[in-house]
């Protein structure tokens, strides 16, 4: 059995175990190593990707699910070699980090400001509350997504 879907918009088909995690798929299938297998729980955020445009932890999603489906990873949001705004303002605000949650921090606010791109700064902290940092560093992502929020 074979799956076939779209990853940062090239048509893929996969001959793997559609119970296997997308992440697995992704990371080791695709080399695509943005998202994190953090915590394999669906807890900590790390491996959230975005499927039809929605964010999702990629490590709960087993691979037979994303059939037909638009998957997006965090190396996908530069478009030619052009950071998105949410990456240029985290760039803005020195948002310096370990790497290992800003991936899927990054996704979940691109998912989240499409909907609310003027969101308030309770808003911003409540659309991360599915992103765990372990080195703490919550308070210079969200002055620069509200920087960015503040310009609509
Ligand atoms: S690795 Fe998927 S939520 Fe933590
Ligand atoms: S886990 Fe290290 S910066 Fe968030």
């Amino acid at each position: 059995m074979t799956t076939s879907f779209v990853i940062n918009g090239e048509s893929r088909t996969s001959a793997r175990d559609p119970m296997t995690p997308l992440i697995d798929i992704l990371r080791d299938e695709y080399h695509l190593t943005g998202a994190k297998p953090v915590c394999r729980e669906g807890i900590c955020g790390a491996c959230t990707v975005h499927i039809d445009g929605r964010a999702v932890v990629s490590c709960l999603v087993p691979l037979g699910a994303v059939e037909g489906c638009e998957v997006q990873t965090v190396e996908a949001l530069a478009a030619d070699g052009k950071p998105s705004p949410l990456q240029e303002v985290m760039e803005e605000h020195d948002v310096v980090q370990c790497g290992m949650c800003f991936p899927g921090i990054l996704m979940a606010l691109t998912a989240f400001f499409r909907d609310r791109p003027s969101a308030g700064r309770d808003e911003i902290k409540a659309a991360l509350v599915g992103n765990i940092c372990r080195c703490t560093g919550y308070e210079r992502v969200v002055d620069a997504a509200v920087a960015l929020a503040r310009r609509g």
